[in-house]
């Protein structure tokens, strides 16, 4: 497992035209790329099968080779890739969002070594930015009932959620709140 190359507080930098932080650099978050998938593939691979479970509702080690590249690089949204400065990639978060629909839907993996430094929540903060520049009004996430730490993440990304149920899940949903910065645009 690789472990998360830093201690204490989360340092993170977030690049790419949204969401750029100021941030001490070890971990990188960016925008996901093609190129991307056998780093993607090899930390799914060092990730636990609970870990899997949580993300994909089945602990398969493997993701068809087409899947991964539509998660990277998704036909409707974005993927967002934290790398450690030696290029491992050490988490995922996607955001889905057909154009024409207000809701978009969002799902993360940190792989177990990064897990509960904070990775998770910038990650979300920063798919919330994304979902703001497309003119999502909603986001979503569908959370396996006994994924505690999934269901805490909207509240500490600071957004306000109700939660139901669908099919045995639950369906947490938030409004992308109105003074999310976007960057490149006036207030
Ligand atoms: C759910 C998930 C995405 C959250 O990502 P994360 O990086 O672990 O989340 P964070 O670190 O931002 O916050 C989670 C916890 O870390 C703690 N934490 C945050 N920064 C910390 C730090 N610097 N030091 C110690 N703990 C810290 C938080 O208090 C929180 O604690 P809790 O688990 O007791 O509630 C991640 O755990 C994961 O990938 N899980 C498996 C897959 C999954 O569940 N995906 C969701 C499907 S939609």
């Amino acid at each position: 497992m690789t472990a998360m190359p830093m201690r204490g507080r989360a340092r993170l930098t977030v690049v790419g035209a949204v969401g750029a932080d100021e941030w001490p650099s070890h971990v990188r978050v960016r925008v996901a790329r093609a190129e991307d998938a056998a780093r993607v593939r090899a930390m799914h691979e060092r990730c636990s099968p609970e870990t899997r479970r949580l993300r994909y509702f089945t602990s398969a080690p493997r993701l068809p080779e087409a899947a991964l590249s539509r998660l990277l690089v998704p036909e409707h949204g974005v993927s967002l890739v934290a790398v450690a400065p030696d290029g491992a990639i050490g988490a995922l978060a996607t955001l889905f969002h057909p154009a024409s629909e207000p809701v978009a839907e969002v799902a993360l993996l940190v792989e177990d070594g990064w897990q509960r430094h904070g990775l998770g929540t910038t990650m979300l903060r920063s798919l919330v930015e994304h979902a703001a520049v497309r003119g999502a009004s909603d986001l979503r996430a569908h959370v396996l009932p006994w994924n505690r730490r999934m269901l805490a993440l909207f509240d500490r990304a600071g957004l306000v959620s109700r939660r139901g149920y669908e099919d045995g899940v639950v369906l947490v949903e938030a409004e992308v709140p109105p003074g999310v910065r976007v960057p490149g645009r006036c207030a």
